[in-house]
């Protein structure tokens, strides 16, 4: 049983310690100079709820009285909390304190007015107690919201007593009361064996159980932490324990190198070996392979969280024995002599006859074994919840909040929030029966659904839910459960290429699955559960392109190896497929039968990532009658898509918005063209989807695969646009509401408000070409452009356009700090945010530049500095500007100031092709654009500010400069400025620029 650690402490010492806190605290600063001291200042009626006894007294009172260590055992609510739902404070470990506290300010006279609050808390939590304070007194009430007077005390009383005598403290009734207080609400920590005893005595469930997400998602964090931690202290054993395996330790680091290149894609290629990895496992704290490293052991550690979720899941509904918990974890413990390794190897081992593909095959994660500590740790920590309970997407939370710190700048490229993936499906019509099956001879039979990169699985997780919670079915006849689970299992198909993705899809969806697999268990005396597989592989989805349909003859020779099966990706560490996967794979490399095709695929411009493209052609030729240069990497996931669908399938994504525009989408969009009805395109405008992408356009689109192209020609295409998000709440919240209410209203033939606009768009679907697709305009707007294209002339004829400077970089950023050596960032005295080619007037002045090197610092702005019209008159900040032909020995100062970031400045790319010198700004146009008459603009056109402007005015490429081509032109840049601020202009840009830039004004 639990014993309490509370300290066997003199309660005068105690009462010592409440007094020495109650006198230190500042009262003179929370009453204005009104009181001094304690008993003066309890008198007032100060709020200090939110700056005295929540921040400053409590945590003390908390710290030094009850044991409890802030934010470790006793979790604040954060301070950007206001709804009000959940109590100040809430010990970590609620089952062995099952209370909490609520802090109350000096202005509370009556603490029983907070009773309803408090009770409702511990209703919410599934506490014992609830204790409310504020510098007067403690209350304790119950769940009934009786106060218990045992429990409960005074401050005051306790610090007068003690102040009238120290040592006749203890027999005062109110002192009693308080140390009644400390040993009930003190902090205990159960030591190994108490933890061990708790799982052992682990109670069955009643089935009675309710199960917080909210909490379970906070515990299955606290795990991932533990594991970590414990991976990361078996580090110098990984290379010990895969002993002469090189193959193994070629594959986990090709794993680590593929991160480390997902963090810094120009970082230089290792060339892997299996002594590679051991470099790896030594690399320097700090450094790229560190942080690659230390993402591989948290990967390592999710993996085996999510095993030991699903083995628990799995002994919760008695589909394996119980090994973990409930008698089990006490008979196995036992008969394998107390190793708990033994017993993890067991559970697994039942895992693995139901399911192999997950618990009997190796991979980059599974050399890992707990050690016992963590083990029970966390084993403890799930011995909390009935998870039987559990049916919802628990982990995409912890996967979002993983993707997050892998990359930052990538947050939210790599997860798709669960309102959009939900919005999608109920797009392509995957809400009731008839979508969910059909019916051959008589029988129910599943759809068939396609996630081409299903990242953590959010699409299918969804559809699978759908089939659970929305389909009709009876869940106590056996036949009808099974029909639900063959859908699960055989009718939702996914591809992805990143190995600890899939396995986080594969997991996910066995979740979902597992409450059918138990309500199909109340029927084991008619059903032999069979072994399965979920049809989800690991795969290039690239690679399950259409075979070639060409004789022997006509094929090329590029085209043959396209009909290889290729058994191997060594740089994704694929494996070759085997079994039922194999046969997965095989289906949809021939299906052109799915009914659904639905996914967030990847998207990668050509640009930067040039080797991508070209590999991929290289391994895979059938996509080179697709590829176009400056194409996107999803418009090959789109044409796969649809060359998968049935006629009639549906097809749903979530893209970036700019194919419909893009020159390089041309491809694309004849494919579409040839294939597909375009049923919808819902543009996002300015509203942000991924919290993490700012300036990211979004569309998201569906598409009908449609063989009559009459059909085709005469479609007329549904739009909605997004003109303005909802107001108040988090981006979550915001565009949550934002897409209710786009369905709401998307089925009527035209709609507007201040939010967005519905409409069908006025050219039909025969009108377009592969040229870029002008749908996004209604029809009246639409003649207002056509006629304004046949008269206006255009700005570039007559008018040079050109962007601002590339700095590269401006500032110090985090990355390029990191790129830095120590001893230069040591040397220099470097921070994240000092400025490269900026210096600020003050840091300008610090530099005493004599006259001849003053020259070369320009004014500089940014596009805010530019309004309708005008722009600010001067700026604090000054550019270095620097080009290929400056000779900076002229410049000492300036150059000595650049020699700091040198070994960053030669690292760029055109400085490494030796197209510019290292103290020159990457790219820094030409000089005239910047000097003398002009108009500047910014460069987001649809909200554009153009302003005429004459001398030194620098900025960089958020900005546009406009110059006369022609001396003699006519119109002067004034009577220019004038149209281009103009209301006719501001419509033609907003209607038909779209995310454009400027030079292409017609
Ligand atoms: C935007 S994410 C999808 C997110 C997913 N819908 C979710 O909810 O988590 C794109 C996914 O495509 C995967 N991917 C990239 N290239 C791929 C390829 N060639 N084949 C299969 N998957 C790929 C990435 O690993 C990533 O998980």
């Amino acid at each position: 049983m639990k014993t309490p650690q509370i300290r066997k402490a003199q309660s005068s010492n105690l009462a010592s310690k409440v007094y020495s806190i109650l006198n230190k605290l500042d009262y003179g600063a929370y009453s204005g100079g009104r009181a001094s001291y304690y008993l003066d200042y309890i008198q007032g009626g100060y709020k200090d709820e939110l700056t005295l006894v929540d921040p400053v007294f409590f945590p003390q009172f908390a710290r030094e009285v009850l044991g409890f260590i802030l934010g470790t055992s006793l979790i604040p609510k954060e301070k950007t909390e206001t709804s009000g739902e959940r109590p100040d404070f809430l010990p970590r470990d609620l089952h062995l304190h099952p209370f909490m506290f609520e802090t109350k300010g000096t202005d509370s006279r009556d603490l029983a007015l907070h009773f309803p609050q408090v009770q409702s808390y511990i209703q919410k939590t599934g506490a014992r107690y609830g204790i409310v304070l504020n510098l007067r007194e403690a209350i304790v009430i119950s769940e009934t919201a009786h106060p218990i007077a045992e429990l409960s005390f005074s401050f005051e009383k306790l610090y007068r007593d003690f102040k009238h005598n120290p040592h006749a403290v203890g027999i005062q009734p109110n002192t009693r009361q308080f140390m009644n207080f400390v040993k009930e609400f003190s902090h205990q920590e159960l030591d190994f064996m108490q933890k061990v005893e708790q799982i052992a005595q682990g109670r069955p469930w009643t089935g009675e159980e309710t199960l917080s997400l909210d909490e379970l998602t906070q515990k299955i964090r606290e795990v991932v932490f533990i594991l970590h931690n414990d991976v990361r202290s078996q580090r110098d054993q990984l290379t010990h324990l895969l002993g002469y395996d090189n193959e193994r330790k070629v594959r986990i680091a090709s794993e680590i190198d593929a991160i480390a290149e997902s963090i810094d894609p120009r970082k230089p290629k290792w060339e892997i070996s299996a002594s590679s990895l051991r470099e790896m496992l030594g690399a320097k704290s700090g450094s790229l392979d560190e942080k690659a490293v230390d993402t591989y052991f948290y990967r390592v550690a999710y993996f085996t969280m999510t095993r030991l979720l699903l083995v628990r899941l799995w002994e919760d509904i008695g589909f394996i024995d119980e090994s973990l918990y409930d008698g089990g974890f006490k008979k196995w413990y036992e008969n394998f002599n107390r190793e708990l390794e033994r017993v993890l190897r067991y559970a697994f081992h039942l895992a693995g006859e139901r399911y192999s593909w997950l618990f009997n095959r190796e991979n980059n994660y599974t050399w890992y074994y707990p050690s016992d500590k963590a083990l029970v740790d966390v084993l403890y920590e799930f011995s909390h919840f009935n998870l039987g309970k559990l049916n919802a997407d628990v982990l995409g939370t912890i996967y979002e909040e993983y993707v997050d710190r892998v990359d930052r700048k990538n947050k939210g490229q790599y997860y798709t929030p669960r309102e959009v993936v939900s919005f999608i499906w109920d797009r392509v019509g995957f809400t009731h029966d008839n979508a969910f099956f059909h019916f051959e001879d008589g029988q129910r039979k599943p759809r068939l659904i396609f996630d081409l990169a299903t990242g953590s699985g959010g699409f299918l997780v969804e559809a699978a839910r759908r089939l659970r919670e929305e389909a009709t079915y009876n869940c106590q006849n056996l036949n009808d459960l099974v029909d639900i689970e063959n859908a699960i299992i055989e009718g939702l198909y996914g591809s992805e290429i990143s190995a600890f993705s899939y396995y986080i899809t594969e997991i996910n969806l066995l979740i979902q699955l597992t409450p059918i697999i138990k309500n199909i268990l109340e029927h084991k005396h008619l059903y032999r559960h069979p072994e399965f597989a979920l049809s989800v592989i690991h795969q290039d989805s690239l690679k399950l392109h259409p075979r070639i349909e060409k004789t022997f003859e006509e094929f090329p020779d590029e085209l043959r190896k396209a009909d290889e099966v290729y058994e191997r990706d060594k740089r994704h560490d694929i494996v070759g497929l085997e079994g039922r996967k194999r046969q997965v794979y095989e289906f949809i490399k021939d299906c052109r039968d799915f009914d659904y095709v639905c996914a967030n695929p990847p998207y990668i411009g050509e640009k930067g990532h040039k080797e991508l493209f070209r590999a991929t052609i290289e391994q895979y030729p059938y996509w080179k009658q697709y590829y176009l240069g400056k194409m996107n990497y999803l418009y090959w996931f789109v044409i796969l898509g649809l060359s998968k669908l049935r006629e009639g399938g549906k097809l749903g994504f979530i893209t970036t918005s700019y194919w419909p525009t893009a020159d390089g989408a041309a491809k694309l969009r004849r494919y579409i063209l040839d294939n597909a009805l375009i049923r919808e395109i819902v543009d996002f405008g300015e509203t942000r989807i991924f919290e993490g992408a700012p300036g990211q356009h979004n569309v998201i689109f569906v598409l009908e695969r449609y063989s009559d192209a009459q059909k085709r020609a005469e479609n007329r295409i549904k739009v909605a646009k997004v003109k303005k998000e909802f107001g108040d709440g988090t981006v979550k919240e915001r565009f949550s509401r934002l897409l209710d209410h786009l369905e709401g209203h998307i089925e009527e033939e035209s709609y507007t408000d201040e939010y967005i606009d519905v409409f069908l768009s006025p050219v039909r679907q025969g009108e377009l070409t592969e040229k870029p697709w002008g749908v996004f305009i209604e029809e009246a707007s639409k003649k207002i452009i056509d006629r304004i294209g046949t008269i206006g002339i255009k700005l570039s004829d007559h008018w040079f356009v050109d962007q601002g400077v590339v700095p590269n970089p401006l500032r110090l950023t985090k990355s390029k700090y990191e790129e830095l050596s120590e001893k230069a960032i040591e040397k220099y005295k470097l921070r994240i945010g000092d400025g490269v080619f900026i210096l600020t007037k003050q840091a300008l002045d610090r530099l005493q530049l004599p006259d001849c090197e003053q020259g070369i610092m320009k004014p500089y702005f940014k596009n805010s500095d530019i309004e309708k019209y005008t722009t600010s008159a001067s700026t604090n900040d000054f550019l270095i500007y620097t080009t290929s032909i400056t000779p900076i020995d002229n410049y000492p100062n300036i150059r000595q100031h650049l020699e700091k970031f040198r070994s960053i400045l030669v690292r760029r790319r055109e400085c490494e092709s030796g197209k510019v010198p290292w103290f020159s700004l990457h790219w820094a146009r030409e000089q005239r654009i910047f000097e003398n008459e002009k108009i500047v603009c910014s460069y987001r056109t649809e909200d554009a500010s153009f302003a005429y402007q004459d001398g030194s005015f620098y900025g960089s490429t958020d900005m546009y400069f406009i110059k006369s081509k022609n001396e003699r032109e006519p119109h002067s840049l004034k009577y220019l400025v004038g149209i281009l601020n103009s209301k006719v202009i501001d419509f033609w840009l907003l209607k038909s620029l779209l995310h454009k830039p400027l030079p292409q004004i017609k």
